[in-house]
């Protein structure tokens, strides 16, 4: 059935191939980004900017890529970021990317707006397993997702910090997405054109955000975008006090998500969070902002080996990890890296995705001259002169 998949080399050919396969308007709520997407083109072009200098003749014909991050070891330096709307994707959605994730030894997230629940999960997988938290303004709607969440055995909290309201994701306004997919002219012209997803989000099990049960209609049965989502039901409020609090409800490992500044990186530190993620969303939230590899080196200064930096974003190649880590990254997720295989071809896709990071990865350190992480440092990086 999936064919072309195994031609699928790299990122950038698993991305053409979700374009076939999926309806308009759902390739673009993945690929699209924030005004005029500059910083979203800006967290993968910045890799380029500086180069990798390798060292020779260190016998690598046993390498070892594991990395401890939040408490697991994972047995490649790079895991799947919790992504909302999964099943929209694919219709095997997050039990996928769980399957996918715990074949190649690494940590996946779940979202609040995740679309298969997370006891559902935790039968699922006994892999390493997050979730990330939207604090919503009902405060009883995260009392109950937290308890969820530990009803669930998950490890790990990660709570967004830039989600305050919604970017201005103008490709989702121009095709209409919400979700659920509202129908109209254009979006079932969009579905027909593409029946293999058609048939299976209308015959399939019906689409739901289980972790908003009982507490929001907005999502499941009220189409809404994610921008207005964001913008209406999340907490504007939300500061730094209300996260020390919920560190002390948390007692597993706490992960802040959408770091950007030394200054909120060493707040992180002072609260007690075991790891921050270098995120801007993917671009998909403030455009004009600073890409999290442009920013590692300011953060690694700043908060190096007091917490976990994790490096979100922008990764397209083996390399691109290789350079956050030799950096000072603790580790380095991404959403995009797996969803366009996600929406290609479901589990198998997701498995060919983290394939081809591992096998890139392998070779990349082979040829960097280390057969650990740890060997990577800043002196295997050189930004060019301009
Ligand atoms: C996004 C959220 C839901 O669309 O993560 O960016």
């Amino acid at each position: 059935m999936y064919k072309s998949l195994d031609r699928c080399y790299n990122f950038s050919e698993l991305r053409k191939l979700a374009k076939r396969r999926l309806p308009g308007p759902v390739f673009h709520y993945i690929d699209g980004a924030a005004d005029d997407e500059i910083t979203y083109k800006r967290n993968t072009s910045c890799f380029d900017d500086c180069d990798l200098v390798p060292n020779v003749l260190s016998g690598v014909a046993e390498i070892d890529m594991s990395v401890e991050v939040l408490g697991c070891r994972l047995e490649m330096p790079i895991f799947c970021s919790p992504t909302a709307l999964q099943r929209l994707f694919h219709y095997e959605g997050e039990r996928a990317v769980a399957l996918a994730a715990q074949k190649y030894g690494t940590l996946f997230g779940v979202s609040s707006l995740g679309t298969v629940s997370l006891k559902e999960i935790d039968d699922l997988i006994h892999s390493p397993k997050l979730f990330q938290l939207y604090f919503h303004k009902d405060r009883t709607l995260n009392t109950f997702m937290l308890e969820k969440a530990r009803e669930a055995n998950f490890d790990i909290l990660a709570l967004t910090v830039d989600t305050i309201t919604g970017g201005n994701r103008e490709r989702d306004i121009r095709t209409g997405f919400t979700s659920p997919p509202t129908l109209n002219l254009n979006s079932i012209f969009e579905f027909m054109i593409k029946p293999a997803w058609a048939l299976n989000y209308f015959f399939r099990e019906k689409f739901s955000l289980p972790q908003l049960q009982n507490h929001v209609d907005e999502g499941t049965s009220t189409a809404i975008s994610v921008g207005e989502y964001f913008s209406s039901m999340l907490d504007q409020d939300l500061n730094w006090d209300d996260v020390a609090n919920l560190r002390q409800d948390w007692r597993g490992k706490f992960c802040l998500k959408g770091i950007m500044s030394p200054t909120d990186a060493i707040k992180a530190v002072e609260l007690g969070a075991d790891a921050i993620m270098v995120s801007n969303h993917g671009g998909r939230q403030l455009d004009g902002g600073r890409s999290p590899f442009d920013q590692l080196d300011e953060i690694v200064q700043t908060v190096g080996g007091q917490i976990e930096i994790i490096l979100d974003g922008g990764i397209q190649r083996g390399t691109h990890v290789l350079k956050a880590l030799a950096l000072g990254a603790t580790a380095c997720s991404g959403g995009r890296m797996y969803l366009y295989a996600l929406g290609a071809a479901g589990r198998l896709g997701v498995e060919k995705a983290l394939n081809n990071f591992r096998t890139e990865i392998e070779r990349d350190m082979k040829l960097m001259g280390v057969k650990t992480i740890k060997e990577l440092n800043s002196s295997m990086v050189r930004y060019r002169k301009s």
